[in-house]
């Protein structure tokens, strides 16, 4: 989807998975119809491993079609986010588009991303946001609608930083309904040690 696009390219995201190469683990939660990771992978200069989470087999097994359409193999999951069944920062990027929003607490989501999400690793997550659309949204489907206010401070509590974020416009009628946040979980990439031992070697020949 090209307004997921925009967003990831905005946060950065192709930089750090490009650093990591084929062996970055991406976590797609409540993955849909893949729409979000497609959007990912159509940016990335190299393919990382896509995993998947969603609360409903149809839905994983639209998304195995959808990815596989576009050469995508991912690891896909029937898994509620708020207890996901993998180890602690297991994933380089962990994202939630359209997900957390519909749930009573999303901070207990956010803070399961980022237990699952490695030092140095990027969580993104889009969101309806508070608007004349978001205010429909919210009423018909009782969910939340987020102020750009409210997200930050939601990623702040889980001791993430580099917090960014950018409303994402989804086209047509509901124009800027939503908003996309991102932020990084604080510590080394496990990957990065590799490039700053060359540096430092390359340092040593100088
Ligand atoms: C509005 S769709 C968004 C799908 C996709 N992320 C996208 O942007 O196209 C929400 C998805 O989240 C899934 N979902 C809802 N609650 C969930 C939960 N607690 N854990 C995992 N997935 C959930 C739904 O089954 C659905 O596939």
């Amino acid at each position: 989807m090209a307004a997921y696009r925009r967003s990831l390219v905005a946060c950065g995201v192709g930089a750090a998975l490009g650093q990591i190469g084929s062996r970055a683990e991406v976590l797609d939660c409540g993955i849909g119809s893949g729409a979000l990771a497609i959007a990912l992978d159509g940016i990335l200069v190299s393919r990382p491993n896509f995993h998947g989470i969603d609360l409903s087999s149809e839905m994983l097994a639209r998304a195995a079609v959808e990815m596989r359409q576009v050469g995508l193999v991912p690891e896909l999951l029937q898994a509620d986010i708020v207890s996901m069944p993998f180890a602690d920062a297991s994933f380089d990027v962990v994202m939630a588009a359209h997900v957390i929003e519909h749930l009573p607490e999303p901070q207990l989501a956010l803070r399961e991303m980022v237990r699952v999400l490695r030092p140095g690793g990027m969580l993104f997550v889009c969101m309806v946001r508070r608007s004349g659309f978001g205010a429909f949204i919210q009423m018909r489907w009782r969910t939340w609608a987020v102020s750009e206010r409210q997200g930050i401070a939601w990623l702040g509590a889980c001791q993430l930083e580099n917090i960014g974020s950018q409303p994402v416009n989804l086209g047509s009628f509901a124009g800027q309904a939503s908003i996309a946040f991102w932020a990084r979980r604080p510590g080394r990439p496990k990957h990065i040690p590799d490039i700053d031992a060359a540096t430092a070697n390359r340092g040593n020949d100088l």
